[in-house]
């Protein structure tokens, strides 16, 4: 029998939890990745059925992570597992805790080398070389050196965070990070209100257009509903874990999905107005803050100063994230006697850490070009495609698919205490088919061929003419 992770520390609060959640679930993918998605998907178009992804596919699938976590009390692996068997099925559910565990490796092994560039932005944007932002991005990009050590900073930082447990380490500093993020986000809202082309940045982001909408702009917005809410990998499972019994799971899933898209349509609002102010150019992924946000930060007064402030901001997202996707694997080693939490901790950074170093030399000696004369980074590419486009997608789908179908409805009834009938049978509804149907559709399409997508959704199309 397992010991109980609780016996490694628990939240002491039932803000920690919240906290600890959201701030895994804001991250690198709400501060870039919401703004320019919504900015070039469509605007309003996107941002509803971002929204509407969020709320039944998104929030369903959270609170089944919570409910098995907390139930069990263990790592992902194990806590599958024994709810695979208590449920009178079988412990391969354990499967789908490893899935979520390589997955997390993976998802680290290029999140710090971006998050490490956020760090480095910090003092490159308080001591301005005086260079154009795309030329001082690509000399920031071209050497191995600067990308590895930054990286390693930012390994160092959250393998120090997870080692510390969950009570004097992530639970500690979450209670810090958070509210100096919300702080700073406002801070820079208002900034951007009262300096940028505020209204500008409104109509783009919230006016819809709905020619824009295609397939792909479904899929984004599922993907990017996914890997902003953390989820299918074992993160908000394994926080799960240490959340005491009298907190309320569907009410607490809504307010983590709810903070985690305030935050990206809030990261929209501050970052929009000053690119259009300055008409430093949309850009695209990490162009956006990178180069655009960074060349108006040179070009405007206090930007010496808004510039690293942006930049501590973006990093602390980073930083509550990155702890959530070592958590699942640390706790697992822990909680099997294997190594101590703090070794754990350092065996696992040390594996990402090692993985990075291939991400970082992706984007300059091991860089390819595409068709289109574009440099890109294969390793980054290949990691990000194996664990966000295919292994976190199949781990959400399967963590739906058990909930919904197989596991016993009297635990997840005991688990979930009183819950309103009404949200009860929505919430059944929504992880008994919405969610596998959805996720299975974004993740046939990862794994198919273009092509055959195009095909299926003639076939469609031709059923209504
Ligand atoms: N949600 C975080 C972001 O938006 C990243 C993240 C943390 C994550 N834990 C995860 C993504 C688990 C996928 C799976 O940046």
């Amino acid at each position: 029998m397992h010991k109980k992770l609780q016996s490694q520390g628990t939240w002491i609060g039932k803000w920690t939890f919240i906290f600890a959640a959201t701030g895994s679930a804001v991250g690198l993918g709400n501060i870039w990745g919401f703004p320019y998605k919504a900015g070039t998907e469509g605007g309003a178009a996107f941002v509803l059925i971002y929204l509407l992804c969020i709320v039944v596919i998104g929030i369903p699938i959270m609170i089944s992570e919570i409910l098995i976590g907390r139930r069990y009390g263990n790592s992902p692996i194990n806590a599958m597992k024994k709810s695979g068997i208590e449920s009178g099925k079988s412990g391969v559910w354990a499967l789908v805790g490893w899935i979520g565990i390589i997955a997390g490796i993976l998802i680290l092994s290029f999140y710090s080398v971006i998050a490490g560039i956020c760090l480095n932005y910090i003092y490159i944007s308080a001591f301005p070389s005086g260079q154009e932002a795309s030329a001082q991005f690509g000399e920031v990009i071209s050497s191995p050196i600067n990308l590895i050590f930054w990286h390693t900073v930012f390994m160092a930082l959250t393998m120090w965070i997870v080692s510390a447990g969950v009570k004097d380490g992530i639970g500690r500093i979450v209670k810090i990070l958070m509210p100096m993020l919300g702080f700073l986000l406002i801070f820079m809202v208002f900034y951007a209100v009262l300096k940028g082309e505020f209204l500008k940045a409104l109509s783009f982001l919230f006016a819809p257009d709905f020619s824009k909408i295609t397939t792909s702009t479904f899929l984004t917005a599922m993907g990017q509903a996914f890997f902003s809410l953390s989820l299918g990998m074992g993160s908000i499972m394994a926080y799960g874990a240490y959340m005491s019994k009298d907190q309320k799971i569907i009410t607490t899933s809504f307010s983590v999905g709810s903070l985690d898209t305030l935050i990206a349509v809030l990261a929209g609002l501050a970052i929009f107005p000053i690119v259009f102010a300055f008409n430093t150019g949309l850009g695209e992924g990490p162009g956006l803050v990178f180069v655009s946000l960074s060349e108006a930060f040179n070009q405007m007064n206090f930007g010496r100063i808004i510039g690293p402030l942006f930049f501590i901001l973006l990093s602390v997202a980073a930083l509550s994230s990155s702890i959530s996707i070592l958590e699942p694997g640390v706790a697992y080693l822990a909680e099997e006697g294997f190594l101590r939490r703090e070794i754990s901790a350092i065996v696992i950074s040390l594996l990402c850490w090692f993985i990075g170093i291939g991400t970082a030399l992706g984007f300059n000696i091991l860089s390819t070009v595409d068709d289109l004369g574009e440099s890109v980074n294969p390793i980054l590419n290949s990691l990000e495609l194996i664990s966000v486009q295919i292994l976190q997608p199949l781990g959400g789908l399967l963590i739906a698919i058990f909930v919904g179908w197989f596991m016993k409805e009297a635990l997840i009834k005991s688990e979930l205490g009183n819950v309103n009938k009404i949200i009860y049978s929505s919430w059944r509804f929504f992880i008994k088919f919405v969610a596998p149907l959805a996720v299975g559709f974004i993740f046939l399409s990862q794994i198919l061929p273009e092509s055959f997508l195009v095909q299926v959704k003639e076939f469609f199309l031709s059923l209504f003419n």
